[in-house]
């Protein structure tokens, strides 16, 4: 029988959700035995958040630091057929959880020479996210076979809002009854299992024969051009944040805690004002450099690295 393993981490359980729906086509038939290692990060990552604490994970986000991991419960034999890298997005990076878990060992062990899918759960901002994850499979020794993406189906000024709401409360209802719920919408989640059957069919004959295309042709990634323009600038200004902060303390130095604060206001001016900006710019490039940003587009939506 095929055997699977899922790296999976999730605070509030939406990316668990998503991995389960996505799994449900192989283990309804019992297609695969499918190994599950949950990442537990210690200590714990708070859920819901405070406005500081949400903050103060800013700056080892962007900057890929590792976190400490709880030994992971690894089954004596490390041969899989399929790795699932399940994650989410904490500032346009992979989360800190999963950036640890391909910083370690054992991360090492099992990727040499393995099949890799990764399944994102987020608001809408994964590009540069999954570069990284790129990069780290393709170190380890990896091999991408293909990537499913469950975004929130908001607008991203509303989605700011909502998932801010649900960050910072642990609701997950609608704010003032007049936004939308946060997060994945729940339809899209059962819908997921779509992939599933995908997934399935390569896994009999051969995962490698996995198809990127026919993922994306029932929706597995979608790339919303602007966003590609909007990512990369904003990660110019993440990197100088997080320089700027670190150079007074690691997570949770109360030396820092000023320029955590004052980044929590830059956040908010960069929404409120410069994001509106920044759309109306993004609609100018984008019109301007249209051959340049429909390669990128391609590029995203694949699974290749560019060097
Ligand atoms: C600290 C933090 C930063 C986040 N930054 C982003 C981001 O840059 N892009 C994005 O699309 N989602 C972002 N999100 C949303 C998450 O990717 C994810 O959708 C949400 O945390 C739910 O994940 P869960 O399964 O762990 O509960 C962020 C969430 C947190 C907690």
């Amino acid at each position: 029988m095929k055997k699977v393993l899922v790296v999976q981490y999730s605070q509030s359980g939406q990316l668990t959700d998503i991995v389960t729906s996505i799994l449900e086509p192989l283990t309804a038939v019992n297609a695969a035995r499918i190994t599950t290692i949950t990442l537990s990060p210690q200590p714990a990552y708070p859920f819901p958040w405070s406005t500081q604490e949400f903050c103060d994970v800013f700056p080892e986000s962007v900057a890929g630091e590792p976190c400490s991991l709880a030994p992971l419960d690894l089954p004596e034999d490390h041969h899989f057929d399929l790795v699932i890298l399940a994650y989410q997005v904490w500032y346009l990076a992979p989360s800190i959880p999963m950036q640890s878990f391909l910083q370690s060992a054992a991360a090492e062990r099992l990727l040499k020479g393995t099949p890799v899918l990764t399944v994102i759960g987020c608001r809408n901002m994964w590009l540069l996210a999954q570069e990284r994850v790129k990069r780290h499979i393709h170190q380890l020794g990896g091999h991408l076979v293909g990537n499913i993406v469950l975004g929130d189906r908001a607008s991203n000024l509303v989605g700011v809002a909502t998932i801010a709401y649900w960050m910072l409360t642990g609701r997950k209802d609608r704010l003032w009854g007049v936004f939308p719920r946060p997060g994945v919408d729940d339809a899209d989640i059962r819908a997921a299992s779509r992939f599933g059957l995908i997934i399935r069919r390569a896994l009999q004959r051969d995962i490698r024969s996995l198809d990127q295309q026919v993922l994306n042709a029932v929706g597995a990634v979608r790339v919303e051009p602007s966003y590609i323009i909007f990512e990369k600038r904003i990660q110019k200004i993440f990197n100088i944040w997080s320089r700027f902060i670190r150079k007074k303390g690691g997570p949770g130095a109360l030396a820092r805690q000023r320029r955590v604060g004052c980044f929590f206001y830059y956040l908010l001016v960069a929404i409120v004002v410069l994001a509106p900006l920044a759309t109306v710019a993004a609609k100018v490039t984008l019109r301007l450099r249209k051959a340049r940003i429909e390669k990128a587009v391609a590029y995203f939506a694949s699974n290749r690295l560019e060097p």
